[in-house]
């Protein structure tokens, strides 16, 4: 794996391999890779002849100062992970490489930055905005990959994709979930083993919705899902919503795709989840 942090010198390489007609795929990621990033790569060298991936913890997404100090870094293991992957270029950057200044510029996106997320976490839609043009920008991908564990943030950045007429076809890949229903996360770490246990009350809950669901009855099914998360100890729920698959405002009997999805907080840790539901 070529490993690049300075954008010149990955772009003269990646134009070199354009001029000889590769397909390049790419996946963003703040790294501490775990199983769901790598299902990513995995996807990505299915798709084209070149995988880039990129790990830089962005400071323009946190919301949360100490959310972002103790963003777990762990460079080595990460790229020993991607290699072993089979990913064929790290894009690694520093902070100053991704940003001149304080820059303070803004993507109007409509309602979708708006809500779920985008109420709980403001301007955290601004920032991944922010450097995922900067990285499209940079790498010029033919194909990026997302995970659907992220599902707001599919949908805003394909909105920038489609507002901005970026050359990019956008690829959503599968929740990929540890044994037991916990949907991995980078912040899975610092759950503690009683963390560990009560956060399966927000994969439970989802599944419940999912197995259970009825359009008559999407107000109570959203009720008793909020009721069994709140009763869960040392968890505090921001949302659990069953929404419309487009806009994420609230499904009603005749919403043709519906998820439903939660952000919770379990202990310290900041944990989000959804389920497609049709
Ligand atoms: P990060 O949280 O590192 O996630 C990188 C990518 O991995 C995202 O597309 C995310 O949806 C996907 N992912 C995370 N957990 C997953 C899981 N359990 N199963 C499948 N895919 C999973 O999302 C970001 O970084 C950042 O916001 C970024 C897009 C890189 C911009 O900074």
């Amino acid at each position: 794996m070529k490993n690049f942090t300075q954008k010149a010198d990955l772009q003269q390489h990646l134009g070199n391999l354009k001029a000889a007609g590769a397909v390049i795929t790419f996946v963003p990621t703040m790294g501490a890779l775990h199983q769901g990033h790598l299902s990513l790569i995995e996807q990505a060298k299915q798709l084209g002849d070149v995988v880039v991936c990129s790990i830089f913890v962005n400071p323009t997404q946190f919301n949360d100062p100490k959310d972002l100090e103790i963003y777990p870094r762990p460079i080595q293991a990460d790229m020993q992970k991607l290699d072993a992957a089979g990913c064929d270029i790290l894009f690694n950057p520093e902070v100053n490489e991704m940003y001149a200044g304080n820059e303070k510029w803004h993507l109007n996106l409509g309602p979708i930055e708006g809500v779920l997320e985008g109420t709980f976490r403001p301007g955290h839609y601004q920032g991944v905005t922010q450097v995922v043009y900067k990285l499209f920008n940079i790498v010029k991908p033919d194909i990026a990959l997302f995970g659907q564990k992220d599902y707001q943030q599919f949908l805003v950045i394909s909105k920038m994709v489609e507002l901005l007429n970026m050359p990019v076809k956008l690829v959503m890949c599968p929740i990929v979930r540890e044994t037991d229903g916990l949907a991995m996360s980078s912040r899975n770490i610092h759950l503690t083993p009683g963390d560990r246990k009560h956060a399966l009350i927000l994969s439970k809950t989802l599944n419940k919705v999912k197995q259970n669901f009825d359009p008559e009855k999407i107000a109570e099914l959203k009720s008793q899902a909020e009721q069994d998360i709140a009763a869960e100890p040392d968890t505090v729920l921001a949302y659990f919503e069953i929404a419309d698959g487009e806009t994420l405002l609230p499904a009603s009997k005749n919403t043709g795709n519906v998820v439903a999805l939660v952000a919770a907080t379990v202990g310290k840790t900041r944990l989000i989840d959804n389920v497609v539901i049709k």
